[in-house]
């Protein structure tokens, strides 16, 4: 019996090994954006972490502008790292940019645990898609920066639309392939980059999907709250990162933001928390900003949200009808196409719950029928 299981484990080791080619990346950027510049000093103990989130919530207050001193061009030459996969066939005629939220890195997109069981990238390629994910600038093996006025939401969104524009005119090194159609695919804090994006450039994408995403920022203070968030360099495996990263407080403050109950695996929760990544101040002073606003895009928007998700819904996103994460249609007066999809017992972290199988089919489904069409 023992033997049958091994073998049979080790033929879907080597089925997923075969499937997909993948390769890291180091990949130079020289990029700038418009950051606001605050006065405020990067909290030093975990009661100044504390203290900030508090103000952050507070109901009648607005610290972004409480803090904010001026705006500024910052630009700077950073280095992101990224994992390009293409499947077996050879590269597929649409690239996938894969834009990860906060409390992780670009390994949510293609995670390892349980020989892959969890991959997006796995699914992605089996349908014959190339994928990009890549980590945010500020995170991960990505350049690390000042956590209060370099690491903010702009210039995130302006290292995405470099990447894309490299991407696309075949500039980023050992990716030669000049893809037909590029598509961005979010989630959280990556689908807010996302929707920034094409807000800022219609037609530097082929189509949008927005996974763990709504326009309603009303529940935004749950998700502060929930982390319990303290210095990250604090956590062993974050003792690198500068003051002003924040990084979850335990496993619980993951679950609570990220995990609906009953839909996901204790390992896969204990992993997660083990290969967390911080946020910073900047990034929550700014972490609404780049979805605020109309969006002129033209070609087709996905929305796929946890029907329990916390941070974007507060916990029931079919509270109303049409649901929260629906009500983005209106800001895209101009989409080719809009849906939205709430994924029954998910949370906010949907990749890394049992729900993944329905999260991914909607978002493949969708990509096959309104970019990739054969
Ligand atoms: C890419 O780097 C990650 C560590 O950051 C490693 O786990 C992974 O195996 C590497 N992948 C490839 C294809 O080399
Ligand atoms: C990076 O870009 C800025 C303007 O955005 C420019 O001033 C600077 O010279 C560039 N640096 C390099 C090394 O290319
Ligand atoms: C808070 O202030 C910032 C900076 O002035 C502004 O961009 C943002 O719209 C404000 N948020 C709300 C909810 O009013
Ligand atoms: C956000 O959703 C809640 C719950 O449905 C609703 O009460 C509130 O009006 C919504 N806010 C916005 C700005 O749509
Ligand atoms: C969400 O709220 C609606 C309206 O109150 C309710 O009918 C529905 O049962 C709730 N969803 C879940 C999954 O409990
Ligand atoms: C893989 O994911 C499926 C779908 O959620 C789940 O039912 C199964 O338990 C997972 N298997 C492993 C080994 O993690």
């Amino acid at each position: 019996m023992a033997r049958i299981t091994a073998t049979a484990l080790l033929a879907g080791l080597v089925a997923t090994a075969a499937a997909r080619q993948c390769q890291n990346l180091t990949i130079p950027i020289n990029t700038s954006a418009r950051n606001g510049v605050f006065n405020y000093a990067a909290p030093e103990t975990n009661i100044d972490v504390t203290d900030f989130i508090l103000n952050l919530v507070q109901p009648g207050h607005n610290l972004t502008a409480e803090l904010l001193h001026d705006y500024a061009t910052i630009s700077g030459n950073y280095k992101i790292a990224a994992t390009y996969c293409e499947p077996d066939a050879g590269p597929g005629n649409t690239l996938q940019v894969l834009t990860h939220g906060i409390g992780f890195d670009r390994s949510y997109w293609d995670f390892p645990a349980n020989n892959y069981n969890y991959s997006y990238v796995n699914q992605a390629l089996d349908r014959g898609y190339s994928t990009f994910a890549y980590d945010r600038l500020g995170i991960g093996e990505s350049s690390h920066g000042d956590p209060v006025n370099e690491i903010q939401s702009w210039l995130e969104v302006s290292a995405l639309k470099t990447l894309t524009t490299m991407l696309r005119e075949t500039t980023v090194p050992d990716i030669s392939t000049k893809f037909s159609k590029i598509v961005h695919v979010g989630h959280s804090f990556g689908s807010i980059q996302s929707y920034g994006l094409v807000a800022q450039d219609p037609a530097i994408s082929d189509g949008i999907v927005l996974t763990g995403f709504s326009q309603n920022s009303t529940f935004v203070p749950l998700f502060a709250l929930g982390g319990n968030f303290i210095q990250a360099n604090k956590v062993a495996a974050l003792s690198d990162y500068p003051n002003g990263y924040l990084a979850a407080g335990d496993e619980s403050a993951v679950q609570t933001n990220f995990l609906a109950p009953g839909d996901f695996d204790p390992a896969i929760l204990e992993a997660a928390y083990k290969t967390g990544q911080p946020v910073t101040v900047g990034e929550l002073l700014t972490i609404t900003g780049p979805a605020s606003v109309l969006n002129p895009f033209q070609g087709p928007v996905l929305v796929v949200t946890g029907d329990r998700d916390i941070p974007f819904c507060g916990g029931n996103c079919t509270v109303s009808e049409p649901s929260i994460p629906a009500m983005a249609k209106q800001f895209f007066p101009k989409a080719s196409c809009f849906e939205a999809f709430d994924v029954p017992e998910s949370g906010h972290g949907l990749n890394l719950e049992y729900t993944w199988p329905t999260t991914y089919k909607t978002i493949l489904d969708f990509l096959d029928k309104n970019v990739n069409m054969k």
